[in-house]
């Protein structure tokens, strides 16, 4: 599971299937081009856009409203489905407007069954399409291109933030959003891709998965051990890492990434853990592990990104979590 999530302990996420994507091997840094990007900016949107009309179908504003959403809060939601809508088709007359395929909308699954749980994942995606897009604008050549997906990334930011807020989440934690590249971003998507096919092959991969163990206790920089779930097992039946071999979780956090090498659990369980987040994580961050403590490339990254929500020394409820599940 790449989710750990602060708020709704009960988030089903681990019920997401793995993807059918991944076999799991050393993955390389894609080569793109704007038709490239474009098509991966179009695999998120199609992803959002489902999710938010499932959520849309699933659930009545009085549903919202009982879990403490209150109005205008669905008129909003609507008003999401709309922007990613309006993103898809933009998105897509764009790459045809160019002579490029446009890839498809897929089969996902997203796992949540609650209102709670459907806002709470829906502040993590939004929180991954900034980034998504904020990682991949220094790769765009067209600046027309550059304008638009700028002009995306700031309604995608300010999704994020109200959904933050209406979560009782700081809607801006980190003076700075958190880029991610592409393997990165896309191995977070997939774990909600359970089929379809597109006629567009992207050149993206995923990472094995990085679980983390789920913790009674909200994430506080400089405090917060994290454990690992069977990463070094992993680690050594996918790389042939060792028990010596040093590992480093990078932590992604603003524009700071930050390693922190891991240890190996007692007990036969296989996990890695570190002892506190390096302080200056806050907000919704990223974790990976890293065979380099310097070079964090796609080529040694050997597991993640996972996702966590990460408070302020002395800043998180002081109520532990609900449970875990
Ligand atoms: C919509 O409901 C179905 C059936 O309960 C569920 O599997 C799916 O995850 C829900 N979608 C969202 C976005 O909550």
């Amino acid at each position: 599971m790449r989710f750990s999530l602060a708020l709704a302990a009960s988030l089903a996420v681990s019920v997401v299937q793995s993807s059918p994507l991944g076999k799991r091997h050393v993955v390389s840094t894609p080569v793109v081009n704007d038709g490239i990007i474009l098509n991966y900016a179009l695999t998120l949107e199609y992803l959002e856009r489902k999710f938010y009309m499932e959520g849309l179908a699933n659930y009545t504003r009085d549903d919202f409203v009982k879990a403490g959403f209150e109005d205008p809060f669905y008129d909003n939601l609507k008003e999401i489905y709309f922007d990613e809508q309006t993103h898809v088709q933009f998105l897509s007359d764009a790459l045809k407007a160019a002579g490029i395929t446009p890839t498809n909308e897929l089969q996902y699954s997203f796992g949540t069954t609650n209102p709670m749980q459907f806002v709470t994942l829906s502040s993590v995606l939004e929180g991954v399409g900034v980034s998504a897009y904020l990682g991949a604008a220094r790769d765009i050549m067209n600046k027309d291109y550059l304008d638009a997906a700028g002009a995306i990334l700031t309604v995608e930011a300010r999704h994020t933030a109200y959904i933050r807020a209406s979560l009782n989440e700081s809607p801006f934690p980190n003076p700075f959003d958190t880029p991610l590249k592409y393997n990165q971003v896309f191995s977070l998507a997939a774990d909600f891709i359970t089929g379809g096919s597109s006629p567009v092959a992207l050149p993206f991969k995923e990472f094995p998965e990085l679980p983390l163990q789920c913790s009674q206790y909200y994430y506080e920089a400089d405090r917060s051990s994290v454990t690992f779930s069977g990463a070094f097992k992993e680690a050594q039946k996918n790389f042939g890492i060792k028990k010596d071999t040093p590992i480093y979780a990078v932590f992604f956090s603003g524009l700071k990434k930050l390693p922190v090498q891991v240890r190996m659990t007692a007990g036969n369980a296989g996990d890695y853990k570190i002892d506190r987040i390096p302080a200056g994580v806050v907000g919704q961050a990223y974790v990976l592990l890293s065979k380099s403590a310097t070079d964090f490339s796609d080529e040694n990254t050997i597991a993640g990104v996972s996702i966590l929500e990460v408070y302020k020394k002395g800043m998180a409820p002081a109520t532990p979590k609900e449970k875990c599940h």
